[in-house]
């Protein structure tokens, strides 16, 4: 028998930059806990940094990556070519049946594109979500790549509908929850037992957390000024914890000068266990990350959302997010809501329960075992 049908089918996972490293723990440590499927884990170093990437390795205890890719920082095309460039003979040599990738990030769509071309299975984690706002990157990665792949696990039931709008066949979409929230409700408790709150010198419920990162905000300095003389304000209402993403740590610089950042307490990029205890205690959380919305919907902290727009409606409709948009007036009087304690109903969404991962973990096995391989023999793809 050719060594093909007696190894067990393989997967390579692929993770690039920070939001990636919180989906991928779970999924490969579900899977390789079933043994199944052999896996492999191919790391594209579009995050390098120890405070972006290695942190979260030992943290979430990802095994090291089989392959580095080492890409590094560079333009979106530069980026996206480099992965396509240097992922291309990795797939050869490793000749997997299947490849995951979670989020949407440029690792997410150069990695699926490399993948896809050489006739190999794709599977998008965190499938769906459209903000509707094609100058975010993050959308086009996330169009490309939900239209490439064959297996599309969403979060949430707006992004079933978003698929099925764009022609995706509904028997490739499976609702399956949130991986994110798989690792937060697993380290949750080690998170609460971190000194985390007692090194800032802060008081739980007492403080604010402030994240900031996307091109809209920080790459504009009219709005950055705008959204800081806001901040100037807030804080002192309540102090503002503000770890700070390189991206923003550039502009800060080179912008806001002598304006600096308003009195806040700024840190350099936190570990994942920190930065969930600082979420967990927050009176409140001002960001306009993705996942920062769904992670304090789950764990029912306010959170003001400085976009015009989201991804995750359910974050609005169930949870505890606003969008303020970047508008002070708005941004002020959400704030002043939000400390008056006029807490809004909310909800844990459907499925954000710890177990997406084996979920998703129990799809790939039924459609990679032998069975599935041998009707995608037959239908040819
Ligand atoms: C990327 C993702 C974004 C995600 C964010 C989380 C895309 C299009 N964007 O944006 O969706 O929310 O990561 O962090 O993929 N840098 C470092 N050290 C690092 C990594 C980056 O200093 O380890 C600096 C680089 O100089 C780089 C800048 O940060 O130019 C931006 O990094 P990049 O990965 O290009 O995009 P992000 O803005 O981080």
């Amino acid at each position: 028998m050719p060594a093909e049908h007696t190894r067990r089918p393989r997967l390579i996972a692929v993770a690039g930059a920070r939001p990636n490293f919180m989906k991928i723990a779970p999924l490969l440590r579900v899977l390789r806990n079933r043994g199944h499927l052999e896996t492999r884990l191919v790391h594209t170093g579009q995050h390098y940094d120890a405070a972006m990437s290695d942190q979260f390795f030992a943290e979430l205890g990802i095994p090291e990556p089989d392959v580095n890719l080492g890409v590094g920082s560079g333009s979106h095309a530069q980026q996206t070519a480099e992965i396509l460039r240097r992922m291309e003979p990795v797939l050869v040599e490793q000749a997997p049946d299947a490849v995951v990738v979670v989020g949407d990030v440029n690792s997410t769509v150069a990695a699926s594109l490399a993948a896809v071309k050489m006739g190999i299975p794709v599977a998008h984690v965190e499938a769906g979500l459209r903000s509707f706002d094609r100058s975010m990157p993050e959308e086009i990665n996330r169009l490309f790549t939900d239209q490439i792949a064959s297996w599309l696990f969403t979060t949430e039931p707006q992004a079933e509908a978003n698929l099925l709008r764009e022609g995706i066949p509904g028997e490739r979409i499976h609702f399956v929850g949130n991986v994110m929230i798989d690792t937060l409700v697993e380290q949750l408790p080690r998170a609460r037992a971190r000194d985390t709150l007692e090194r800032l010198d802060l008081q739980p419920g007492a403080y604010g957390v402030l994240t900031l990162h996307r091109p809209s905000n920080v790459d504009d300095p009219e709005r950055l000024r705008r959204i800081f003389a806001v901040l100037a304000e807030i804080q002192r209402g309540v102090p503002l914890v503000f770890p700070v993403h390189p991206r923003t740590q550039k502009a800060l610089e080179s912008l806001l000068g002598e304006q600096g950042t308003a009195g806040l307490l700024t840190t350099p990029p936190l570990g994942y266990l920190d930065f969930l205890r600082l979420l967990a205690d927050a009176r409140l959380v001002l960001t306009d990350s993705g996942g920062i919305q769904e992670e304090t919907t789950f764990l029912g902290v306010p959170c003001l959302t400085l976009r015009d727009n989201t991804e995750r409606p359910v974050t609005v409709t169930h949870g505890t997010n606003t969008l303020v948009g970047g508008d002070p007036a708005m941004l002020l009087a959400a704030v002043r809501e939000a400390l008056a304690g006029t807490a809004r109903e909310h909800r844990v969404p459907e499925l954000w329960d710890g177990r997406a991962a084996e979920r998703i973990a129990a799809i790939l096995e039924r459609d990679l075992g032998d069975t599935g391989r041998a009707q995608r023999n037959g239908s040819g793809t």
